[in-house]
């Protein structure tokens, strides 16, 4: 007679994984660092917002679940260096890094009619970009440097379904940075594959309770969520709480032969779109 208990337990098994997360201070990242603290992870939640950071750590710590705290600018390479150098030395090595943080460019999600050519602004495509695309550089470079030593490691990417079909509610930089983050982790899982690292993305639809829009998607408008879920074949917008079972998955055992791909919770959005 199986013990099915045991077998979950096995397969999803992240206890004591030492675990970074970027852009952990709120929405999806804290989701994250949550469910992982949750299950037993060490886990490090990473963010350049200093106050949010230390009020979404100290909410784990009342939830009774050990976490750490470290201030980064994933755009800038030698802060990506010195938090995986601070993780190391505080843990003796490096699990799973979730290469999350990121920033929607100007005027941010939810553009009526969508943003056109002649309003990119290039210091807003290049601060996108340096977040999204040179930030998820960083964080791979630096990791999988620890991970390829240890061999052993896994690597997961926040891209977005805008990362895979154009989106005309999000910005040009948003859209770019967003589908380039997916190749990168094509071609990072090729060559980490002989030395034990798992690389994949994941491509969330909208949700809500974060703070990415600028706002607008924390606690959206009756209008706002409407305009989203039309997109949606589930009719809804989604709850950060509703990736928690990828992000576990893409963690632990259980996915210990997936690498190089990039999973969508969207709904649907992208067989809406033909896309999928
Ligand atoms: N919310 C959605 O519907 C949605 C959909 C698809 C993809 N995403 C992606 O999910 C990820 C998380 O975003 P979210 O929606 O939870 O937004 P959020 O704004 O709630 O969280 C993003 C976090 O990243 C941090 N951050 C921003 N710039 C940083 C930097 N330079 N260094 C370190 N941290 C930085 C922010 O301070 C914030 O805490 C992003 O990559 C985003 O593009 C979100």
């Amino acid at each position: 007679m199986t013990n099915g208990a045991a077998v979950y337990q096995r397969l999803f098994d992240v206890r004591d994984s030492r675990v970074v997360v970027t852009g952990a201070a709120s929405g999806l990242g804290f989701a994250m660092a949550e469910v992982l603290a949750e299950c037993g992870a060490r886990v490090t939640l990473a963010d350049v917002d200093r106050e949010r950071l230390e009020s979404s750590t100290a909410a784990l710590a009342d939830l009774g679940l050990e976490a750490r705290s470290v201030v980064v600018d994933v755009a800038d390479e030698a802060s990506v260096r010195a938090l995986v150098e601070d993780v190391v030395a505080a843990e003796g090595g490096l699990d799973v890094v979730f290469a999350n943080a990121g920033i929607a460019s100007r005027p941010g999600f939810a553009v009526e009619g969508g943003q056109r050519l002649d309003t990119v602004d290039r210091a807003d495509w290049d601060s996108v970009l340096g977040v999204n695309l040179n930030g998820v550089l960083h964080t791979l470079k630096h990791a999988s440097a620890v991970m390829r030593r240890q061999g052993s490691g896994r690597i997961v990417v926040t891209s977005s379904n805008a990362g895979l079909r154009p989106e005309p509610e999000v910005c040009y930089g948003y859209v770019a940075s967003k589908a380039a983050v997916i190749n990168v982790v094509r071609q990072a899982a090729l060559e980490l594959a002989p030395h034990g690292v798992l690389v994949n993305a994941i491509c969330p639809g909208p949700f809500k309770g974060t703070r990415i829009g600028g706002g607008v998607t924390e606690d959206p408008t009756p209008e706002l969520e409407q305009m989203w879920a039309r997109t949606v074949p589930l009719r809804r917008m989604a709850d950060p709480d509703e990736l928690k079972g990828l992000v576990l998955l893409l963690a632990s055992p259980a996915s210990s032969f997936m690498t190089g791909a990039a999973y969508l919770v969207d709904g649907g959005t992208l067989v809406l779109a033909g896309g999928a």
